[in-house]
């Protein structure tokens, strides 16, 4: 990574274009010298701690669910759902659009980061990937799907039972390279994240009412439920182990909802009662997931809330520098995203500043508070594991 890499790094990219265009004044200079300074120091540090790395304490992740969670996926599909086009990923190292549907990375990207696995969780549909990214996790999600497999099911995108598909082949690439002994206990301590369900109320509930002439909301939520308990029993079959189930986000405060839902665009405010719903689901869930441990041996499964995290920068935006909330950084914020979120449509000046991304994505600042949540709140409950079985076997520790 260059100095102005590292620099584009810390300061959004149109000001920096109007810095570097200026004439290097005292203060530019100063500023350049202090990163410098900086990224060295960092680049120290780094290499000092790779010499003591700790060991991970997940040899592997293994991500399922959506666009908050598809690393790439959806850029091997024939879908309109992309996000492989500029300004996607403008704020990723390199400033490469990766598919990823924000300015930079997601929340599988930091936790593997955080669990010391990796610093990228790599699509599976990527044909290039290499033995060492293959074992250590991949994630299978892909953009507009959900729990219900109608959602986004006209869209070309890898419905929950193609993921599972997609997961059976991926435990048989593994058995080749490590062989079969090896894959197992590499599948059995890797950390599985699953994050869907917002499509699912937005496609099929709230904005076209599909499933709403079957269910009541109520229903719904015990239905998509009911697909999550048997996803992840099919998952516990192939010998998953440790998951983290994402519950709903405040989908009531997604600018595209608010869009939808409110009369005034003078008066953009959070849809209550979609809110309301979602800390329904959510309370469903946290209940349910103890239920499938206990009938699952040996599994921790673990409720990963996004939705208190999500609220707080809401609610308190100042607290993390935000200072824009109901809209997103691409376009009008209001409507954009995937094809119509393109290398056309101009973006805010700062996306520091603003929670989401794109009409329905948070942006890469957001995922990163909400990563620091789930790494205190979810990632030590799924640990506690250790203390029931057997001890922790680590793959890279068995073979050197
Ligand atoms: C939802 O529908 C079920 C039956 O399908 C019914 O028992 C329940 O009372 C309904 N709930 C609401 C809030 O209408
Ligand atoms: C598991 O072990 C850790 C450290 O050994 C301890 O702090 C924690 O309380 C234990 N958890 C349970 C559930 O026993």
């Amino acid at each position: 990574m260059s100095l102005t890499d590292m620099f584009l790094l810390v300061r959004p990219r149109r000001q920096l274009q109007n810095k570097l265009t200026m004439a290097p004044t005292g203060t530019t200079l100063f500023l350049i010298i202090l990163v410098h300074i900086w990224f060295c120091t960092l680049l120290f540090i780094s290499n000092t701690c790779k010499a003591t790395r700790p060991t991970p304490k997940f040899p592997a992740i293994l991500v399922f669910g959506d666009s908050t969670v598809d690393t790439g996926n959806n850029n091997y599909l024939k879908t309109l759902f992309k996000g492989n086009h500029y300004p996607y990923g403008q704020d990723f190292p390199g400033h490469v659009t990766t598919g990823r549907f924000s300015n930079g990375k997601l929340v599988p990207d930091f936790l593997a980061s955080m669990l010391n696995i990796k610093e990228t969780v790599p699509p599976f549909l990527d044909p290039s990937l290499s033995d060492t990214n293959l074992v250590t996790g991949v994630s299978f999600a892909s953009g507009g799907s959900g729990f219900d497999d109608i959602t986004g099911s006209v869209g070309g995108i890898i419905p929950f039972s193609k993921q599972v598909e997609y997961f059976k082949r991926y435990i048989v690439r593994v058995q080749g390279i490590v062989g079969e002994k090896e894959a197992k206990k590499l599948i059995s301590s890797a950390v599985v994240v699953i994050s869907a369900g917002t499509n699912d109320f937005g496609f099929n509930f709230y904005d076209i009412p599909t499933r709403r002439l079957e269910f009541n909301i109520s229903g719904y939520q015990d239905f998509l439920q009911n697909k999550l308990h048997i996803f992840i029993e099919e998952l516990y079959e192939l010998g998953c182990r440790r998951m983290a189930i994402a519950g709903l986000p405040p989908i009531g405060c997604l600018p595209i909802q608010i869009t939808v839902k409110v009369e005034s665009p003078h008066d953009r405010r959070c849809i209550e009662e979609e809110n309301l719903d979602a800390l329904v689901y959510n309370k469903k869930l946290a209940s349910l997931l103890p239920k499938i441990q206990s009938l699952l041996p040996r599994s921790k499964i673990v409720y990963a809330d996004v939705y208190m995290p999500l609220i707080d920068m809401i609610n308190n935006p100042l607290n993390f520098g935000f200072l824009e909330t109901k809209r997103g950084c691409c376009g009008t914020g209001l409507v954009e995203t995937g094809p119509f979120c393109n290398s056309l449509t101009a973006v805010c000046d700062n996306v520091l500043e603003y929670l989401f991304w794109d009409s329905i994505h948070p942006s890469q600042a957001a995922y990163l508070y909400i990563s620091k949540y789930l790494e205190k709140k979810s990632i030590p409950e799924l640990l506690d594991y250790d203390n029931q079985s057997q001890p922790l076997v680590t793959l890279f520790d068995q073979t050197g």
